[in-house]
This record gives C-alpha cells, sequence and structure tokens, in this order.
C-alpha cells in the first residue's frame, strides 16, 4: 500500500501522525506500507510558493491513496485566492476527479451525552452524507469580483451542474442505499434555484433504476432543520458541493464532536483522498490536544475504500469504540470522571487497543 500523506497546516500534522501509527501497527501484521510524505496548503506555500506544489502532486500520483490532515489558516488569510491553502485541496479534489464525498455521521453510545441535542434523538444515528464534490458553485465559472454597468462593484459566482455529475452521484447514493436502509433523501433548492430543480429532475430519473429505494427530496432548509430535529429519519442524504459542504458540518455536532467525523473522497475507478472533516484548528496546534480519532477513523475508511481491506477497518474501529468505552476522551469530547487526553496519548490508546 503506497499512501501519500499530506499533513497540511495547523492541527494537520499531529493528527496524521496518530493515523500513520495505527496504519503502521497494522502493517506489522502482514500489511506492507509505503509512506510518502509532502506539504500542502500553507505549508506547500512555504515549501514552493504553491499550496499544491508539483513535486507534492507527483507523490499523490504514483500513491494509492491519499491520507490528508487539514489545511489553512491566519497566516495565509491575505494571500490571492489561488495561493490560498484551501486551493491545494480543491486542485486535488479536481485534478482525481474525487467526485464522491462520503461523509458518515455516527453516534457512538459513549458519545451520545456530548452532542449539544437529547441523548434520545442522537443515540443510535448512524447516516450518510453523500456530498458531490468536484462541481457546484464550488467549481463555476465565470467567477469574480468585476466593475458593473452602473459602475458599482460585485462579487459574482456560478452555480453549476451537469447532468453527468448528478447522474453518477445519484447512481452512487441509489447502490450505497442498497447496502444500507434503502432510503434516500436529495437535498437542494428546487423552489428557488435552476440548477437544483434540474438536480432534482435528474435524481428522480435515475431513480427509475432503483425502485427498490425509496427517494425523498428535500429543500435544503427544511434538511437543515429535520437534521437536529429528528436526524434519525435519515439514512442517505445525497446533495452538492455546497449544501453537502454545510450539513456535514452541521451532522457533526449530532455526534458530539467535529473531531469524529472522517471522511472519504472517491473518483471512479476507486482511487481516494481521506481526511477528518474538520479544518485545521489553528487555535489550538501544536498543544498536544486535538482529537486524532476523525483521522484515525479516516485511516479505517482508506482500508476499506482503497484496499477492499474490511478487517483491518473494523479492527480499526472497534480499537476507537473501545477506547471510548475505556473513558478516554481527549478536550473536545470530555467529561467529568473520564480521562481527558492528548492527541498523542489518544494515539497510544488506540494502538494499545489495536
Ligand atoms: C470541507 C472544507 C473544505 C470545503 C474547505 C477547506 C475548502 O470545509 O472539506 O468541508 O469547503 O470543501
Ligand atoms: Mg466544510
Amino acid at each position: 500500500m503506497r499512501i501519500a500523506v499530506l499533513a497540511g497546516d495547523g492541527i494537520g500534522p499531529e493528527i496524521t501522525a496518530q493515523a500513520v501509527r495505527v496504519l503502521e501497527a497494522l502493517g506489522r501484521d502482514g500489511l506492507e506500507l509505503a509512506i510518502e510524505r509532502a506539504p500542502v496548503g500553507g505549508a506547500g506555500y512555504d515549501a514552493a510558493g504553491d499550496p499544491l506544489p508539483e513535486a507534492t502532486l507527483k507523490v499523490a500520483e504514483r500513491a494509492d491513496a491519499i491520507l490528508f490532515g487539514s489545511v489553512g489558516g491566519p497566516k495565509y488569510d491575505a494571500l490571492p485566492r489561488a495561493k490560498r491553502p484551501e486551493q491545494g485541496l480543491l486542485r486535488l479534489r479536481k485534478h482525481f476527479d474525487l467526485f464522491a464525498n462520503l461523509r458518515p455521521a455516527i453516534v457512538y453510545p459513549e458519545l451520545a451525552h456530548a452532542s449539544t441535542l437529547k441523548d434520545e434523538v442522537v443515540a443510535g444515528l448512524d447516516l450518510l452524507i453523500l456530498r458531490e464534490l468536484t462541481s457546484d458553485i464550488y467549481f463555476g465559472q465565470p467567477r469574480g469580483v468585476r466593475v458593473n454597468e452602473n459602475g458599482e462593484r460585485e462579487g459574482f459566482d456560478t452555480m453549476r451542474y451537469t447532468e453527468g455529475e448528478i447522474r453518477r452521484i445519484a447512481v452512487l447514493a441509489f447502490e450505497t442505499a442498497r447496502r444500507r436502509r434503502r432510503r434516500v433523501c436529495s437535498v437542494d433548492k428546487a423552489n428557488v434555484l435552476e440548477t437544483t430543480q434540474f438536480w432534482r429532475d435528474v435524481v428522480a430519473e435515475v431513480h427509475a433504476e432503483y425502485r427498490d429505494v425509496e427517494l425523498v427530496h428535500m429543500y435544503v432548509d427544511n434538511a437543515a432543520m429535520q437534521l437536529v430535529r429528528n436526524p434519525k429519519q435519515f439514512d442517505v442524504i445525497v446533495t452538492g458541493n455546497m449544501f453537502g459542504d454545510i450539513l456535514s458540518d452541521e451532522a457533526s455536532m449530532l455526534t458530539g464532536s467535529i473531531g469524529m467525523l472522517p471522511s472519504a473522497s472517491l473518483n471512479a475507478r476507486g482511487f481516494g483522498l481521506y481526511e477528518p472533516i474538520h479544518g485545521s484548528a489553528p487555535d489550538i496546534a501544536g498543544r498536544d490536544v486535538a482529537n486524532p480519532l476523525a483521522t484515525i477513523l479516516s485511516a479505517a475508511m482508506l482500508l476499506r475504500h482503497s484496499f477492499g481491506n474490511e478487517a483491518g477497518a473494523h479492527r480499526i474501529e472497534r480499537a476507537v469504540r473501545k477506547v471510548l468505552a475505556q473513558g478516554y476522551r481527549t478536550a473536545d469530547i470530555a467529561e467529568p470522571g473520564k480521562r481527558t487526553v492528548g492527541t498523542k496519548e489518544m494515539g497510544d490508546a488506540v494502538l494499545a487497543a489495536l
């Protein structure tokens, strides 16, 4: 397994270090592991003046999968957009055509209380947000800031989706739902936006081939509300890039902490980038307090989706459950009477549980 480790900025290096230890521990049990590290985001800019240096792209290209930390930080906020850390990630997603972003939100029984919602609302929750990741207003052209015909400055972006882009994510949503509880909720804003009315129509067309799966359509404002009102009504949520970005942050809080949510971003040939959904958290970077579990769980997704190694993925997920049951907590999920540990100690606990 050739894995490109792109740790990035902020807490990225600390959390990916723990995930790499976990992969290496499995490696000692016979998985052959070759890890290559390269800078991305602000670190890429510092090293080579580019958030996705050519050399980093080469490392990613010769790998079988990418383990990604996080990018961004106040130090880089004033840079021109093309040089900003986030561009490193967006360009990787586009370059490898990683259109399918899987963001599972699972509530571990031990953490139900850590959610800001009532236990009974979130206990047992298991939903999957399937976010389209390479199109929408994130990538649509034209975009920019211009002086309009009235001499006033105006900013503009373009929301767009092609039929093919909607079709392939819809197919994946129905296929995935068949292996789960056979329910898909497609989220749009069809009452206002042409692009998303089109989204709704194409998803409904694809559904004709998947009559055994239940499909409902929901407006994004209602979906945001339903996610905190009754999240257990959802099985698979499929949506566009921007709505998926927003709803997945919201869904993370159902699980207790954004520090718990892994993700996989896959292309049609199963090549993937694996990353926690949280950001670089510059305020706590370098202090050994960040929660590494989302990244460790991302490593489990890496084994599952890029290497078909369900047993390895399961071992990691069981180890995470075990450390939670043993009472290990990082600061974001801290609880009176439980043991608050730092990033590395949480990594140690997962290794011991493995
Ligand atoms: C995410 C992040 C990214 C996004 C940023 C860092 C570009 O928020 O992965 O959800 O908006 O997609
Ligand atoms: Mg986001």
